[in-house]
């Protein structure tokens, strides 16, 4: 594998996202051999610090969060340089360039993980001191704006420093192997493709459930909420991944092709059909794994009597051959019962039952793809049960994906921040994909912007409000039980 010599820039550097995901990920890359040694990364923050002070901070947080040994550290931070850049101090972003043009490395990694009003300063400076050049890549860390319109005036204003090739928006879910492995599914296997379609599926359901609740988020997810922070992007990704196309090659552009397909066939949900065909929650107290936890409301940075919601369900669909018809069901939340993603594919029942069938059951078929927390397979299938009857009963064939290979997973950031240091665009995502992601998103946010009836509240640690489960009763479904 290809290890190019790259100096990384990482914009927030002291923030939640590098403390918990980047530094990390680039942690366990150095330890797995994948970075160029003279590779660095500098981390830059709008307080004045010491590299020393910087690295001795992280090291405490690193052990924490009990990343790595000790002696492979020393190693890493090495590589680290701390830099006080305030995105709108010219003479910082002077002292910048000249620290990465000293040693022109190969790629240059400009990773904006700040506040998303800071992207368009930061972009012009980069361009201002020369730190635009075709060997720079800039990663643009969600959310990407608030809605279509802010979106696109921070892309535009990215657009006039960078060419889109040098652009990679990140979406974390993409990274994650699981995700990878469903491409690998339906196109390195004849067996699901024809299977794949609305004469066999009868449903799709995406669930991703969260045990955490807003942290110490709460003044961005107040402004936020899930809609945008999982729906807009995560959600519909899957979705795109579940429902394209085979592309004809691997190339970026081959996936990006047709999954943009697919968010252009995304029905459109009508003002008068939100209320139908979507449900929004909010937790409340409760419990979770056993421990009493506070409801949204009493959380820090959360405004009196917030109207946000911190759970979606929603009933999607997909206007093309392959899919009309076949409802999407979505869903995401936080404080819910358990940590868990996954793909639950629902084929359709035999044409004509011969058998009893086991009590209480619908569809017997079901595809499910785990993304997490432990990535697994499964295909459930009904067979005979052992005896003189022919009474069926249920079965599952089983794929523990990380037990299958002793090979090392990279996390999803980790692979995916490998993916911008060698250049490949094919797991982030275009301006066209996003731009109609907010296309679909949009209507609904203004419906419930507009309207008198807050979010359902529903306690921590449960599913969700009933109505989210009330939904599916109504098409006469009901989400996948196992979880
Ligand atoms: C982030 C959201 O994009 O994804 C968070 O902003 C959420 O609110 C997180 O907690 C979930 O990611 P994962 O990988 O833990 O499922």
């Amino acid at each position: 594998m290809s290890k190019p010599d790259f100096d990384m820039v990482l914009f927030g550097g002291t923030g939640d996202l590098a403390r918990r995901k980047l530094m990390p990920a680039l942690f366990a890359a150095h330890r797995a051999g994948q970075l160029h040694p003279q590779a660095r990364i500098i981390a830059t923050g709008s307080g004045h610090a010491s590299t020393q002070d910087y690295v001795a901070a992280l090291e405490q947080a690193m052990r924490e969060q009990r990343h790595g040994a000790p002696q492979d550290w020393a190693g890493f931070a090495k590589r680290i340089v701390y830099m006080q850049v305030d995105a709108l101090d010219p003479a910082h972003f002077d002292a910048l360039g000249e620290l990465v043009q000293g040693r022109s490395p190969q790629v240059v990694v400009c990773y904006l993980a700040t506040a998303p009003h800071l992207f368009v300063p930061v972009c012009e400076q980069l361009g201002r001191v020369g730190l635009n050049h075709p060997g720079v890549r800039v990663v643009l860390e969600k959310p990407l704006g608030h809605d279509l319109d802010s979106s696109e005036s921070i892309n535009d204003a990215v657009a006039r420093h960078f060419a889109e090739d040098q652009i990679y928006r990140i979406d974390h879910y993409l990274g994650k192997e699981s995700v990878q492995n469903l491409m690998a599914i339906r196109f390195g296997n004849a067996l699901f493709d024809p299977l794949w379609r609305r004469e066999w599926v009868r449903e799709v359901q995406i669930t991703i459930a969260e045990e955490l609740g807003v942290e110490a988020r709460g003044d961005f997810y107040d402004r936020t909420g899930a809609l945008r922070d999982m729906v807009q992007n995560h959600l519909l990704q899957l979705v795109c991944m579940v429902a394209m196309e085979p592309p004809a090659s691997l190339a970026e552009d081959a996936i990006r092709d047709e999954k943009i397909k697919i968010l252009k066939a995304l029905k459109p949900i009508l003002p008068q059909e939100v209320a139908e065909k979507t449900v929004r929650g909010q937790y409340q107290a409760g419990a979770i794994q056993g421990q009493p936890v506070p409801g949204y409301l009493q959380e820090p940075g959360i405004a009196a009597g917030s109207g946000t919601e911190t759970f979606v369900a929603i009933k999607a669909e997909i206007a093309n051959w392959r899919w009309a018809g076949v409802p999407f069901y979505l869903r995401t939340g936080k404080r819910m019962q358990a940590r868990v993603a996954e793909i639950v594919i629902h084929f359709r029942e035999v044409p004509h039952a011969i058998f009893p069938r086991p009590h209480g059951l619908t569809a017997p078929n079901r595809l499910v793809i785990r993304l997490q927390p432990q990535e697994s397979i499964r295909l459930h299938f009904l067979v005979k049960q052992p005896g003189d009857t022919v009474a069926l009963t249920q079965t599952s064939l089983d794929l523990d994906l990380a037990a299958s290979s002793k090979a090392r997973r990279a996390g999803a950031y980790e692979r995916l921040l490998l993916d911008v240091i060698r250049g490949r665009l094919g797991l982030f995502v275009r301006r066209d994909e996003q731009v109609q992601a907010w296309h679909w998103v949009e209507p609904i946010l203004d419906s419930w912007r507009g309207s008198p009836i807050p979010p359902k509240s529903y306690t921590s640690g449960t599913w969700g409000p009933s109505s989210g489960a009330s939904r599916l009763s109504r098409d006469g479904s009901s989400w996948h039980g196992e979880i």
